[in-house]
């Protein structure tokens, strides 16, 4: 099913008996949704980056436990809860850094693990408020942040962190938003490498609300810093450890480092869903590597070649190079301080 011009971003569509996926590899060229009726095709969403973004992964995880237990409690009525809870394993393992996608599933698992008077019902409804909840707390965060950005004159983003990342608005993208709307501030946006998300998504997704956006090479930031041009970089995040190590799309690293040096200030933007208590620092953060092929030009692939690539797609900011961690729940200031166990 192909779409135009739609009012508003949504990355996940739910149709009550079905998820609706917004092809987000072909953007900005084609607006294409996919459609799954099960958990396995949730799984291939996830997998092939249909779907991204840490709350993005979750919700549609979330909706996938819904697909399958739709398919199941109607075909094996005996026996479709352990069903079910193979498929959760299943969309567990479709990507390891984002813990959203294992907060969610381990939700939805604990409601399954109830005695359930409408199992349907019930499932879809912790679905539809892990959405709903995902959108609030961005909305929220898009304000108490933009306070942080008062008398900002520009800012720099990476990755794409906005509607398409997330439930909806975004986490630092809805920051942007929100302080936009408040006062028009100058937005640049790193490119992204090697997936472009930040070329193909947040420059595109910022264009659909007027907010006009600066595309940046990745290797122009420090540059960009040297000019004066921004006093904030503003990011979103895939796991918060407790003491406040943040994972994230990789090249945050490079950002945090260079925005000490040049005195800039550095924001995460994050739910609570984001942050896992579980573990004490970032080192504990399984980093994701994907396929060399996204990073080497076809002629390296064949067979006999001696180029390799290398291919993490995260990394993690230590907590004393981040200025302010902004969640549903309250901001911290100075992270490396206490960490974010407070909030939990
Ligand atoms: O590999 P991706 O595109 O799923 O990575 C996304 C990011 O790293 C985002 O910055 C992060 O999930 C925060 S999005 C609200």
């Amino acid at each position: 099913m192909t779409q135009q011009n739609p009012l508003s971003v949504q990355a996940l569509q739910w149709t009550g008996d079905s998820l609706k996926v917004l092809d987000q590899r072909q953007l900005p060229d084609t607006i294409a949704y996919d459609d799954y009726q099960d958990a396995a095709g949730v799984f291939d969403a996830i997998v092939t980056m249909r779907v991204r973004g840490a709350p993005a992964i979750g919700i549609a995880a979330a909706y996938g436990v819904v697909l399958s237990a739709q398919q199941h409690l109607a075909a094996d009525p005996q026996h479709w809860q352990a069903k079910v809870r193979t498929d959760i394993d299943k969309l567990a393992q479709s990507r390891p850094t984002a813990v959203n996608l294992f907060w969610a599933l381990e939700r939805m698992k604990a409601l399954l693990a109830q005695p359930l008077e409408n199992p349907l019902a019930e499932l879809t409804a912790c679905a539809e408020h892990i959405h709903a909840d995902d959108i609030a707390a961005n909305r929220l965060m898009g304000e108490v942040g933009a306070d942080l950005l008062q008398g900002a004159k520009g800012v720099l983003t990476h990755c794409n962190t906005g509607a398409l990342a997330t439930g909806g608005y975004g986490t630092a993208l809805g920051v942007i938003r929100s302080a936009y709307r408040r006062k028009p501030l100058s937005v640049f946006a790193g490119e992204t490498r090697p997936w472009l998300q930040g070329a193909r998504l947040t420059v595109w997704e910022l264009a659909q609300d007027n907010i006009p956006a600066t595309l940046i090479a990745d290797s122009a930031a420090a540059w960009l810093m040297q000019t004066g041009a921004i006093d904030w970089i503003i990011v979103g995040a895939d796991r918060i450890a407790a003491n406040g190590d943040t994972a994230n799309k990789i090249g945050t690293y490079s950002l945090a480092v260079l925005a000490k040096h040049h005195g800039v200030n550095f924001m995460v933007v994050a739910p609570t869903s984001t942050i896992d208590f579980t573990i004490d620092s970032g080192k504990q953060i399984a980093i994701e590597e994907r396929n060399a092929s996204e990073l080497l030009p076809a002629a390296y692939l064949k067979g006999g070649s001696i180029v390799s690539a290398w291919n993490p797609v995260f990394d993690v900011t230590p907590a004393s190079l981040i200025t302010a961690i902004v969640t549903e729940r309250g901001i911290v200031l100075n992270p490396a301080e206490q960490g974010v166990r407070g909030l939990s």
